[in-house]
């Protein structure tokens, strides 16, 4: 079997820098025709030229005759400038910005410690309609790391909505229940991201007979009615749900460690592991949609022109993608159900 999807894009992924970003461009430059492209770098992305030459270090990654294009956000920070990110702007550098909460995931140091500290951001943002990108987790210690983002979304997110009524805002890589009610209850200026990983996997993958570190992200996976809940938002034809792979690169040996980082890097495998999820729901007619239709609606672009083919095959890739001259490698997104699943060739 095989079905036509046109050409997708990925809402949300990190390309890191340097051999990384050499070994792991193509993979999305082979499928995707666009992507948003994470800022958590070090140091992170926070002016207009930072974020120019990063861009053409990705266009140097890609294969020759490559079509991708990098959609770059700003890494907001407390003491950002609202000009720097305004005229980035108005001149096309930047399509969105990025709000880390301090200290809530990788390279989040430099991250917002305090919203308040950014109110002339978000409402630079607001009147220019440039869409705020949420890492919707809290850092309190007090909180349990799986209720991060229930609590992130009751003391944050509703009364930044409130204070912003009018500001466009992604809710990236949703992991709950609650998350998918609240984006439903808003509305159409806000939406979420959802990852491959979140509609794949639960704690048990994660947890249950060891600790499996190359299923360990951020936020971290729920459990079994969570899944549930983001496996019908993602498949219902909702326009406030799209793709957004969180594809996050972390060497073998930085994974497998005493203090594993989180990131699962699903790059070359994001569709085939769509089609199957779409599948099992038997909601394969709405992949396109998820895919490659609602997120350009969100962002005001054009839906690309062309299409790709899925397969219904066994895929044949290698377990790890090696990182040139570095001695390690990265490790390729893998659940623990077989896929079924591969991108036809063109
Ligand atoms: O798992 C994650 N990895 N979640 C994030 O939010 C950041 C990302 C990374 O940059 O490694
Ligand atoms: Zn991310």
């Amino acid at each position: 079997m095989k079905i036509k999807v046109r050409r997708p894009d990925d809402w949300h992924l990190h390309l890191r820098d340097g051999a990384i970003l050499q070994a792991v461009a193509p993979f999305s430059a082979a499928v995707f025709a666009r992507a948003i492209i994470m800022p958590n770098l070090v140091p992170p992305i926070t002016t207009m030229a930072a974020a120019l030459a990063y861009r053409r270090r990705i266009l140097a990654a890609l294969p020759p005759n490559a079509t991708f294009q990098p959609l770059m956000t700003c890494y907001l920070t407390d003491d950002l400038s609202p000009d720097e990110l305004r005229l980035g702007a108005e001149r096309g550098v930047f399509v969105a910005a990025k709000l880390y909460p301090a200290g809530a995931t990788t390279n989040s140091a430099r991250g917002v410690s305090d919203v308040r500290k950014i109110w002339p951001v978000l409402e630079m943002m607001e009147r220019i309609g440039l869409p705020l990108l949420v890492h919707g987790e809290v850092v309190d210690e007090d909180v349990d790391i799986f209720d991060r983002e229930a609590v992130f979304i009751e003391r944050e997110l509703t009364p930044l909505l409130a204070d912003f009524p009018a500001l466009r805002v992604v809710l990236e890589h949703v992991s709950t229940q609650t998350a998918v009610e609240f984006v439903l209850a808003q509305d159409d200026r806000v939406a979420a991201t959802i990852t491959p990983h979140h509609l794949l996997l639960t704690r048990n993958d994660l947890l249950a007979g060891g600790v499996h570190p190359h299923l360990y992200c951020l936020p971290i996976v729920k459990g079994a009615k969570d899944r549930r809940a983001l496996r019908t938002a993602a498949t219902s034809g909702s326009p406030r749900f799209f793709l957004g792979s969180d594809s996050a690169p972390h060497p073998v040996r930085r994974k497998e460690s005493a203090r594993g980082r989180a990131g699962i890097f699903n790059s070359p495998v994001i569709m085939p592991w769509l089609a199957q999820a779409f599948e099992q729901e038997q909601a394969l007619p709405n992949l396109e949609a998820f895919s490659s239709l609602h997120g350009p609606r969100f962002y005001g672009l054009p839906i690309n022109e062309d299409f790709i083919q899925l397969e219904r095959k066994e895929p044949d890739f290698p377990a790890c993608v090696e990182i040139p001259g570095g001695n390690d490698c990265l490790r390729i997104f893998s659940p623990p159900e077989k896929l079924h699943w591969r991108v036809a060739a063109a």
